[in-house]
């Protein structure tokens, strides 16, 4: 009798069946819907659900395996965040399907208590840098990338949009004040919005030397305290200092009016981890396709966008993303404000 050898070969359906088997456990599919608009590092998910690091390696290495997450080098840190769904690739429907299902479940109330404590660590390590930071702020941005690299570029975008006379615009983080003035030039009002009481000295400072007396200072936190919306927004370096940025631009954009602006300056991802402890960055750079993916989940639309290479190696992006005139909200619900759904 003629036997065939067993076929080793790796078809298809195997990817198929690796996709089915990560995603046939309770635990896998909640990591997976923890990263529905964020990235945490593998202590931070192991925090988030109470296990140990070891235990939590396992499953994140199964879910790897499968295609479902991806991982990126923060410093000395992996962080994981979901891979996207390649739709012509075996299993790409399946898994898009997932994440569709994953994505209407709520995460158990005891782990979105402990995302929150991982974002409220990481926002209580941006906000002792600036406390502590404030007297060399200067030198430390230019470290990296001081505003008279991307000054200009920020004024091109923002005078190609064009705004009202009445126009108001609130800068949030706005470090010394640098660019106050050039807001106050173009904006009837604008308010400076920043939750460092040492670094809104600087911008009071500032406001006061060059006689700035349509700028209103404001001590929030951009993401928590209660604030009046604005036809504009800016934000320069200041995203890589939030603890959930995603989150970040889909609370942002409900601050927006209808038909406003959303400006952006970020550094590109990179991979120079001194500027954790340099610069109090949370984040690495962003990387170009997630800062739009992020956008989009949050209701605004990418608009223009210009780059500037630096010397010293890093990039910076600024980006413009439009709020429709009629804004439907943003598309996805918040993985760790249930009372508040959804960044
Ligand atoms: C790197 S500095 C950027 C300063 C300035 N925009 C520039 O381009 O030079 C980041 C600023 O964001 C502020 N900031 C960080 N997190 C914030 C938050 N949640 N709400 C308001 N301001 C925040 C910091 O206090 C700091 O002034």
């Amino acid at each position: 009798m003629n036997m065939r050898a067993p076929d080793l070969s790796f078809e298809p359906v195997d990817a198929l069946a690796i996709l089915a088997k990560a995603a046939g456990d309770g635990l896998r599919l909640n990591i997976l819907r923890a990263l529905c608009n964020d990235s945490f590092g593998v202590l931070e998910l192991a925090q988030i659900f109470a296990m140990g690091q070891s235990g939590i390696s396992h499953h994140l290495k199964v879910l790897a395996q499968a295609g479902l997450v991806a991982t990126r080098r923060e410093g000395n840190a992996i962080f994981y965040r979901r891979a996207l769904p390649q739709s012509e690739q075996p299993g790409g429907l399946l898994h898009s399907a997932l994440l569709d299902e994953v994505d209407r479940l709520g995460l158990p109330a005891d782990t979105q208590l402990r995302i929150k404590q991982v974002h409220s660590q990481r926002a209580a390590a941006s906000a002792d840098f600036f406390a502590r930071m404030a007297a060399s702020f200067q030198a430390q941005q230019d470290l990296i990338a001081g505003l008279p690299q991307y000054r200009d570029s920020v004024l091109a975008l923002l005078d190609a949009i064009g705004f009202a006379a009445d126009a108001q615009a609130i800068e949030i983080g706005p470090g010394d004040g640098a660019f106050l003035p050039e807001l106050a030039r173009r904006f009837a009002q604008v308010t400076a919005l920043d939750n460092s009481p040492a670094m809104l000295e600087l911008a009071r400072q500032r406001c006061q030397q060059d006689g700035l007396d349509n700028v209103q200072l404001q001590l929030a936190d951009a993401l928590h305290d209660d604030y009046p919306g604005a036809d504009c927004l800016v934000l320069n370096m200041v995203l890589h200092h939030f603890a959930a940025p995603a989150e970040a631009l889909q609370q942002l954009a409900q601050r927006l009016k209808p038909g406003g602006s959303l400006l952006l300056s970020e550094l590109c991802s990179h991979n120079q981890s001194w500027a954790r402890e340099a610069c109090g960055d949370l984040w690495l750079g962003f990387e170009q396709d997630d800062l739009s993916r992020w956008a989009i989940g949050a209701g605004l639309t990418p608009s223009e966008s210009l780059y500037v290479g630096l010397k010293n190696g890093f990039q910076i992006q600024i980006r413009h993303f439009a709020k429709p005139q009629t804004f439907s909200g943003p598309s996805v619900a918040f993985t760790d404000q249930p009372e508040d759904p959804k960044r």
